[in-house]
């Protein structure tokens, strides 16, 4: 069925003004629009974060951050897309720190910078309580921390919000890690898949893997089963 007008809307790609088809994401009008995604685009299904853009709406002053490859386009947003978020990449030995607060702030001593102005909250994309688990770290409150923290994807939107320059995804990887080490460490089925993997009971079906064709592997991935745990 041919479109009309109707179901177009009018935004606005790095400054550039394009008519798209109303129903698109923010990705797929981009692509509509003739931009090719090299950078900036990841899974297509909102769990990577690769794909944060920051966007105003026309007459507003407020800048708003979305994943592109799930928010829909709306008429008169003025897109840009933020392929990369530059930030310190801190390494540490999960096994030579300890699940406590210091461990944060010897890692990342800018969270006592914070000043729970919530800026990092309202730019998350997925409505995870940023400031909330960035105080829980500081608090050493790990367990909270790791469970507020679950969803990021590191999309970056809320370090390039934070006025104290905080990179709150790095905490809230960090009390994930801490927690499922020292706080709930490796539950039973981990245990006993790594027991498996460890006996051999996959060997042959990672060889077969190993030696299929790419065709074979995209069959094989598409009709993977998922867990909705
Ligand atoms: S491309 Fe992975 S979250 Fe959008």
């Amino acid at each position: 069925m041919s479109k009309n007008n109707n179901d177009f809307v009018t935004i606005y790609v790095m400054g550039k003004k394009q008519k798209v088809p109303a129903d698109l994401t923010i990705m797929k009008a981009m692509e509509y629009a003739g931009h090719q995604f090299i950078r900036g685009s990841g899974c297509r299904g909102g769990f990577c974060g690769a794909c944060a853009t920051v966007y105003r709406m026309r007459g507003s002053y407020k800048l708003q951050g979305a994943l592109a490859c799930q928010k829909q386009v709306e008429e008169g947003m003025i897109i840009a897309q933020i392929p990369f978020s530059p930030s310190e990449k801190i390494t540490y030995k999960l096994n030579e720190i300890k699940a406590n607060a210091n461990t944060f702030l010897e890692y990342f001593p800018e969270i006592a910078r914070c000043l729970s102005c919530n800026t990092c909250t309202k730019a998350c994309p997925q409505d995870i309580m940023v400031m909330d688990y960035v105080q829980a770290a500081l608090r050493g409150d790990i367990k909270l921390a790791a469970k507020l923290s679950f969803d990021c994807l590191g999309c970056g939107l809320c370090a390039m919000r934070c006025p104290a320059e905080i990179v709150p995804y790095n905490i809230g990887q960090l009390a994930r890690r801490l927690e499922s080490k020292y706080i709930e460490g490796p539950t039973e089925q981990v245990l006993s898949r790594c027991e498996e993997i460890k006996e051999g009971k996959y060997d042959k079906e990672i060889e077969s893997l190993k030696n299929a064709d790419k065709e074979t592997l995209i069959k094989l991935y598409n009709s993977r089963e998922m867990k909705n745990e």
